[in-house]
């Protein structure tokens, strides 16, 4: 009896903890909804003059901005959508 109850509690607790991992991981890997809300351009300006200065959307035709994209992304480690986000603004603007 005694052996039995120590298990359950036992399960009771890892599953707990398991749980509370779960919530923490999964919540944090969703975008806040300040992130989410954040335009293009904004997303442009907080992520796209890390590195080098920001080239003017003018620079390149929106053909090459896609490409540019495509590299910058992973380089920046922004998500799709934020990507998308900055795409979108630096064709727009050309
Ligand atoms: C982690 C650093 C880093 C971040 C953040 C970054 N870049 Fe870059 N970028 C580079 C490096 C390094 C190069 C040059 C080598 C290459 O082309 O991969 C480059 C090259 C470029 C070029 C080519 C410039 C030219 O004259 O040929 C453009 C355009 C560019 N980045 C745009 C962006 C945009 C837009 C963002 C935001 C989404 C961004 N970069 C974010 C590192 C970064």
């Amino acid at each position: 009896m005694k052996i039995k109850r120590s298990h359950y509690i036992l399960t009771l607790g890892a599953t707990i903890v398991f749980a509370a991992f779960e919530i923490v991981f999964v919540q944090g890997c969703a975008p806040t909804n300040a992130v989410a809300a954040k335009t293009g351009v904004q997303l442009w300006g907080e992520n796209c003059q890390r590195c080098h200065n920001t080239p003017s959307p003018s620079t390149f035709s929106p053909e090459q901005w896609e490409t540019v994209g495509m590299h910058m992304q992973t380089r920046a480690l922004i998500t799709q959508d934020e990507k998308n986000k900055i795409v979108d603004f630096l064709k727009t603007v050309h």
